[in-house]
């Protein structure tokens, strides 16, 4: 892209004067922020009620173990509904929930907060207490909401497990937390059938050692086993319990939540967040980088709660902003293409987070579906989850944001626990694909191997060389993995290491580029190659295994996986790949499901024993290899089997 380009592009998408004018973020932001950072960030954490204040803004003397808002005490949940009703805004909407099968409801925060205290005073009655932890694994529905503010408000520590992962990933997380208690539902509506969850979480805790009770909301209906004494319905128990209940403050630095993700090994991690670090920056992004506007926006954000950003931006950050959202329940093709382009007209979303993913499957659908709806309320958009490629960019801001709704496209992680990097949409000219520049109170660089910073027109690391307050406090159970993972690139800078590659261009936007490590990203959702490697060998057949990510025009990176068959195991062809697709399906979820599956004799390794990866990559992405010299075996590429995968 040369520089002449990029001037025009800039031009091309700057905020306009209108959206300037009423703007939640002005210029000023950034300039407190150069300031005086802490005092940026303690002006920040004002947009909290805190029932004792903090005495300091930051103590990072046990690095890289951050407490931030010292002494300070505060309730979440308090915050993100008692907090509302006590202005006066009880009767404004706070969720319009849509089922999949068409079923709505209403909660306004009055209601909002007459379900979390009667949730809150069943989990007390059945003996938790603060710092216990909750599982929940339960699709997009409100009582999914309310438990996690039930949990916040006494001091629980929630750990969500994705709905769409097995019974085994979720036995795994309920072990390593020690969950006392699991909060699920019969089924869930996927597609118009209603799809059994119960039954998943039956065979998660037989035998599980801490959990104590599984609460169950019946969804659909459908029939499901109860265990005496363990098992309890919703509405015998939450529904009928006291909706009166006083939130007790907790400890600034107290753990909110536990949330899994995919690192380069095999287990998954136990990211933790505390409490008033972590809300100050999701209520102040969700305020700043949205233009939220309480009482006047209807915003959609159509992430999943199993996932970050469903933590951040469906829960925590705009509640604790009093917003008005949509929750949904389904697929977007249930019953057919329309159905998001429908919910925003129906209910005049203004303000559509969303995945670049989805943006792409649109694409494909065609622009047919969303010019068949009225989108004018659309007012801002929003990306996150992987790089949004330029065609996408322009392609939503065009066709879904009629050509005048500025996008924010926001990069953060699981380990962030809010948005680091994003444009501010009154104040930043955009260029398609780029997340533009760290947030005011926000510090990133890009650097080399050596930790030499990068200037424009520079590619490397991304790395985080300051605290920030949302920033993950560790890995539950393991400080030194956490240490490992994320500060042992640069020990003596002690900057962070997101693993993520990025440039500046010659304008000095910042461009991540992707993964460096071996996180692949499907559809947003990040998989570990060797997460999904260890699933394969744990077949029967599978000798060896070898795992990529692959360019894939929809889903960003598709799976693929290379098998060594064990000895005097017969290859059943397509019988066995569909059988290794479902021992991965089972052991972590459909989601990690190989696109393709290959078996090979033989796998490119170095001499040191090392799969080469990275030519397996080429493979999969049909690219010529390079030099394969310093492979041990380096005629394995010469097999038919590589051959047929290299030219398909
Ligand atoms: C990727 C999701 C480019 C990145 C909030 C990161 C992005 C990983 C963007 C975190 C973006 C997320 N542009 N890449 N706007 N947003 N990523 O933990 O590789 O599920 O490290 O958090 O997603 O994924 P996670």
């Amino acid at each position: 892209m040369t520089s002449a380009a990029d001037t025009s592009e800039l031009a091309a998408f700057a905020p306009s004067p209108e959206f300037t004018a009423t703007a939640n973020a002005g210029p000023e932001l950034q300039a407190a922020a150069d300031e005086d950072r802490l005092a940026f960030w303690a002006t920040q954490a004002e947009r909290l009620h805190w029932h004792t204040p903090f005495t300091e803004v930051l103590d990072f003397s046990d690095a890289p173990v951050a407490k931030w808002f010292v002494g300070g005490e505060l309730n979440v949940a308090y915050n993100c509904v008692d907090r509302h009703v006590l202005a006066g805004n009880g009767d404004r909407v706070a969720i319009h929930f849509e089922g999949e099968p068409g079923d709505t409801r209403d909660l306004t925060y009055n209601d909002l907060l007459t379900e979390v205290r009667k949730a809150a005073n069943t989990f007390t009655d059945l003996g938790l207490v603060a710092g216990d932890r909750v599982a929940i694994y339960m699709p997009m529905i409100p009582e999914a909401i309310v438990t996690m503010l039930a949990c916040a408000r006494l001091g629980l520590t929630h750990s969500v497990v994705f709905a769409g992962f097995s019974a085994a990933a979720l036995r795994s997380r309920i072990d390593d937390a020690e969950a006392k208690l699991v909060v699920t539902v019969d089924g869930q509506w996927r597609r118009g059938q209603a799809a059994p969850l119960k039954p998943a979480v039956d065979e998660a805790v037989d035998g599980a050692a801490s959990v104590k009770h599984v609460l169950v909301v019946k969804r659909t209906g459908i029939d499901v086993a109860v265990t005496d004494g363990r098992d309890l319905w919703w509405h015998e128990t939450v529904d009928k319990a006291s909706g009166t209940h006083q939130a007790t403050p907790f400890d600034s630095e107290h753990p909110l939540f536990i949330l899994y993700t995919s690192g380069t090994t095999g287990k998954p991690k136990g990211i933790i967040h505390t409490s008033g670090g972590y809300l100050t920056q999701a209520s102040y992004t969700h305020h700043n980088v949205f233009d939220h506007k309480a009482g006047q926006d209807v915003y959609w954000c159509t992430a999943d709660i199993g996932w970050v950003t469903g933590h951040s931006y469906i829960v925590y950050g705009p509640l604790s902003n009093g917003v008005t959202q949509v929750v949904y329940e389904g697929t977007p093709n249930s019953p057919d293409e329309h159905r998001h382009f429908q919910i925003i007209e129906k209910y005049g979303v203004s303000i559509y987070y969303t995945a670049p993913t989805l943006v792409r499957t649109f694409m494909k659908w065609g622009r047919d579906i969303p010019d068949a709806h009225d989108l004018t309320s659309i007012r801002l958009l929003g990306s996150v989850g992987e790089p949004i490629n330029p065609e996408a960019w322009k392609w939503f801001r065009e066709v879904i944001g009629g050509n005048q709704a500025p996008i924010v496209d926001t990069w953060w992680q699981t380990e962030t626990g809010a948005i680091m990097i994003s444009p501010l949409p009154g104040i930043t000219a955009t260029k398609p694909g780029s997340a533009m520049a760290p947030l005011p109170g926000i510090s990133a660089k890009i650097v080399d191997d050596d930790a030499n910073e990068l200037g424009a027109g520079g590619s490397g690391y991304l790395v985080l060389d300051k605290p920030w307050p949302a920033m993950l406090r560790g890995i539950w159970g393991d400080m030194d993995r956490y240490r490992d993972t994320y500060w042992s690139r640069y020990p003596e800078q002690g900057w962070y290491f997101a693993g993520d590659g990025a440039k500046y261009d010659e304008d000095g936007a910042l461009w991540v580029l992707g993964r460096v490590d071996d996180v692949m990203n499907v559809s947003g959702h990040r998989i570990s190659t060797s997460e999904v490697e260890s699933a394969l060998v744990g077949h029967h057949g599978v000798a060896e295994a070898a795992v990529v990510g692959a360019a894939d025009e929809t889903t960003g990176q598709g799976i693929v996986a290379f098998v060594i068959l064990r000895e005097g195991v017969e290859n059943t062809g397509d019988t066995l790949i569909a059988e290794l697709k479902a021992e991965v399906s089972r052991e972590i979820s459909p989601i990690a499901k190989p696109r393709q599956i290959t078996i090979v004799p033989e796998l490119p390794k170095t001499r040191s024993g090392k799969i080469m990866r990275r030519l397996l990559k080429d493979i999969a992405e049909g690219r010529d290899l390079g030099d394969t010299s310093t492979l041990v075996n380096p005629t394995v590429f010469d097999t038919t089997v590589f051959d047929t995968i290299r030219r398909p």
